[in-house]
């Protein structure tokens, strides 16, 4: 497969271990090891203790499936499939799901993944852009005007990276509705679900709307365990998983034995876990909601209704490249221009998941006022 450079990517191997600051981060401050090691149950303790390095499960661990699967309603630990992150999950649907010449339907911006995969399985792409002057939501009627009889996957992420859009219940099980109707996998992109900012505005899981709905989660994220690698797809579509999983012996066999324990020790207690990230994130919107107040003549912001990144944009004036140069130059902060997203508009992606953003934030403030 020919496939072009991940450019966000590419940009985080420049700068990510030797900027100061990263305000365009969309993990969450990664947990700390002895932190979580001491939420463990007695169970998890004596097979953390016992544990051999040899290879694991290549589904995944039972017990971790099973934890996986309690995040689901309808699921149960075989429509469960466990793998290096969630970003090998993303490259191995694409490749079972799609052939050459098959068309897909990807929400853009995006995650690059999401859609350069597709393309380089062969598929034909088409985006459905999102606009910030329409709260970067999903566009049902416009989406089912881009289906076609060819049309096998269709793509979202919500809440979504980069712009924080978490879309209303009823948009979500239209666009679930309009897969089933149109015969195609709907891949539902949920890595940032349980970062609300208003709970109650939780989405159900794609895969809990239907068979055709995959969901795709990870540790990264909400659960702020990026290091562990440790991300899956779930689906009551075993037909899809048994693929997938013949598919992934051809990339990591297997996750790693450490990660699976330290991932099932968090997800039982991922009332803890999760609930520190969320008062990360909500302290540090505090901050950003007076920031984007008084900055509202340079920066337009769409407030994020979920997830721990947005998409603010440079109003008219001040060229994103030029003016982050800067302030990185200046103020050892780092912020991602939208282009990385090859989104021309003059957008920049920041991330509010990190301890230190009141620091990043401030240097940015002073920047600003110079
Ligand atoms: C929307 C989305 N999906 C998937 C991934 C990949 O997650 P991971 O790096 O944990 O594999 C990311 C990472 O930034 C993401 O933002």
């Amino acid at each position: 497969m020919r496939i072009p450079d991940f450019e966000l990517e590419r940009f985080f191997a420049r700068h990510e271990f030797s900027a100061p600051y990263l305000l365009c981060t969309s993990d969450v401050e990664g947990y700390p090891m002895s932190d979580l090691l001491a939420l463990a149950d007695d169970e998890t303790r004596a097979l953390w203790a016992e544990l051999r390095l040899g290879y694991t499960e290549s589904t995944g661990h039972p017990l971790l499936r099973r934890e996986i699967a309690s995040l689901y309603e309808t699921l149960s630990s075989d429509e469960v499939l466990v793998f290096a992150g969630a970003e090998e999950a993303i490259f191995v649907t694409a490749n079972v799901v799609l052939s050459p010449g098959d068309h897909a339907i990807v929400a853009w911006p995006a995650y690059q993944s999401l859609h350069e995969v597709a393309r380089g399985v062969g598929a034909d792409v088409a985006l459905h852009e999102l606009h910030e002057s329409e709260g970067w939501a999903i566009d049902v009627e416009r989406l089912r005007g881009q289906l076609t009889p060819r049309t096998r996957l269709i793509v979202i992420n919500v809440p979504h990276n980069p712009t924080g859009m978490l879309a209303d219940g009823a948009t979500f099980e239209a666009v679930a509705e309009l897969a089933a109707e149109a015969g195609a996998t709907l891949l539902s992109d949920e890595v940032y679900r349980f970062l609300e900012r208003d709970p109650s505005d939780r989405l159900p899981a794609g895969a809990d709307l239907g068979r055709h709905v995959v969901s795709l989660g990870v540790m990264s994220k909400s659960f702020a365990m990026a290091g562990l690698r440790i991300g899956w797809l779930a689906t009551r579509d075993r037909g899809l998983l048994d693929r997938a999983a013949r598919f992934k012996d051809y990339t990591t066999i297997c996750a790693s034995a450490p990660s699976e324990l330290l991932a099932l020790i968090a997800l039982r207690a991922r009332d803890v876990v999760l609930a520190r990230s969320r008062s990360i994130v909500d302290a540090n919107l505090a901050l950003l909601d007076p920031f984007f107040d008084r900055w509202a003549a340079t920066l337009s912001w769409v407030r994020p209704g979920g997830g721990s990144i947005g998409f603010p944009r440079l109003r008219d004036g001040l060229d994103v490249g030029h003016v982050f140069d800067q302030l990185l130059a200046t103020e050892g902060v780092l912020l991602a221009p939208g282009s990385v997203f090859g989104h021309p508009g003059n957008h920049f992606r920041l991330g509010f998941g990190r301890t230190d953003m009141p620091v990043a934030l401030a240097r940015l403030e002073a920047f600003l006022s110079r």
